[in-house]
């Protein structure tokens, strides 16, 4: 019996996360699963625990408002010791990029537990965008025994790198939890999802709107804003956006977009509410890592407000294009898509370059053995 802890903080790591805690349950002779949140974040984090019905065995309860980088690193490293020594596990799992995984990878570490890194092998080789995620990936893929990459240019990344321990190509489990969301709301309904249907415009055009890269903030931010004024001068769409709850990110948004017309500041959605508006909406503008990934299996275009990506793939196959964070460049992108019919169709087509659905499966095989 092999017994493993995952660990993770942020509401997309939980998204990702989810469907490999589930396959991991239905082991249970082989495996002995526990699940340990810091709680990086704490309302967005939860949303999703609810939605996959996961109970937590250890919650660290470690956000707190507007937190700083320094104080969170060393409460993740500090709160881990007891839940290391206390579960003893074989493996932790950590996902992606976050500080949560960073610390957990380094914790883990510390305490001589093998660690397994879930989405590996992501590169931009700019230490400064993603800030500071790239560098939390790095260091987290040093410290790992075994890497799970989303794609084979992940993995090429890490063998140029020569990192140390074993490499498997499994496919994102981000599409293994959109299938599962999208079969879910098949015969699914909430509170969210019935405000969304009360209270937007759907004869409009929807662009939905997303944003929280650290790198963005201050004058990136007000340039977005800037950019959503004037598109929602045009009658025929509606903005609707749900603000992360950073308060770098709640003050711009709020200041400049409040009551203003054809925009719809709204509270942080649960995944099955935004997987739903996701569908029903005809551009995405975002800074996200993980919606980069959806909107391809989506068949939604995508304009990514960075510079640069570590996830090149649906740029490359073109239904995903970064706009930074000019505000010329946003404007005529989006009108764009809104006004050239085949541009729009160019950027629509569905493909999934992230994974196929299987990808907890894979994980879960090369585990057992
Ligand atoms: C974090 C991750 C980022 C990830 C993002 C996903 C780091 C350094 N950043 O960024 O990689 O892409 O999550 O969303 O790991 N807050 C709440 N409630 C919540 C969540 C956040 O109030 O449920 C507010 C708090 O004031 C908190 C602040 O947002 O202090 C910032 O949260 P933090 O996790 O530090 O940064 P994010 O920008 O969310
Ligand atoms: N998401 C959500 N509700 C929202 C906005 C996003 O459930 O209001 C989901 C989205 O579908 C994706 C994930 O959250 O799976 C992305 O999280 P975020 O953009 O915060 O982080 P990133 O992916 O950039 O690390």
């Amino acid at each position: 019996m092999k017994k493993l802890l995952l660990i993770f903080g942020t509401r997309p790591e939980a998204i990702k996360m989810a469907p490999l805690i589930k396959e991991f349950q239905k082991h249970p002779t082989e495996f002995e699963t526990c699940v340990c949140v810091t709680a990086q974040h704490r309302q967005m984090l939860d949303q999703v625990l609810n939605f996959f019905e996961i109970i937590p065995d250890y919650d660290l309860n470690l956000m707190r408002p507007g937190q700083n980088l320094f104080q969170l690193t060393a409460d993740i490293i500090t709160g881990l010791k007891p839940v290391l020594d206390d579960f003893k596990p074989d493996y932790t799992f950590v996902h992606g990029d976050t500080t949560t995984s960073m610390a957990s990878a380094l914790a883990s570490f510390y305490a001589g537990v093998k660690v397994c890194h879930i989405e590996a092998g992501l590169r931009t080789y700019n230490k400064q965008a993603p800030f500071p995620e790239e560098i939390n990936r790095q260091i987290t893929g040093r410290l790992t025994d075994i890497h799970f990459t989303p794609t084979p240019a992940a993995k090429n990344n890490l063998l140029s790198e020569k990192v140390a321990g074993h490499i498997e190509v499994s496919g994102n489990t981000v599409i293994d939890a959109l299938l599962f969301a999208v079969d879910k709301l098949k015969n699914y309904s909430d509170k969210e999802i019935e405000m969304l249907k009360n209270t937007l415009d759907f004869s409009k055009r929807i662009i939905l709107i997303t944003g929280h890269r650290r790198e963005n903030f201050g004058d990136g931010f007000v340039h977005i804003c800037e950019a959503l004024l004037e598109i929602a001068a045009d009658p025929e769409v509606e903005i609707v956006y749900p603000v992360h709850l950073n308060p770098q990110v709640q003050d711009p948004v709020n200041r400049l977009l409040k009551g203003k017309s054809n925009i719809r500041l709204i509270k942080p959605l649960a995944y099955p509410a935004f997987v739903r508006l996701m569908n029903q909406s005809c551009i995405i503008l975002t800074d996200s890592g993980g919606i980069q990934e959806e909107a391809p299996s989506l068949g939604k275009p995508v304009l990514v407000m960075r510079e640069t990506t570590e996830r090149p793939e649906a740029v490359e196959a073109g239904t995903v294009k970064l706009v930074g964070t000019d505000k010329e460049k946003i404007i005529s992108e989006t009108k764009r898509l809104l006004n050239d019919k085949d541009y729009y169709n160019a950027m629509q087509k569905t493909h999934n370059p992230y994974g196929d659905g299987l990808a907890v499966r894979r994980i879960v095989e090369t585990m057992k053995k």
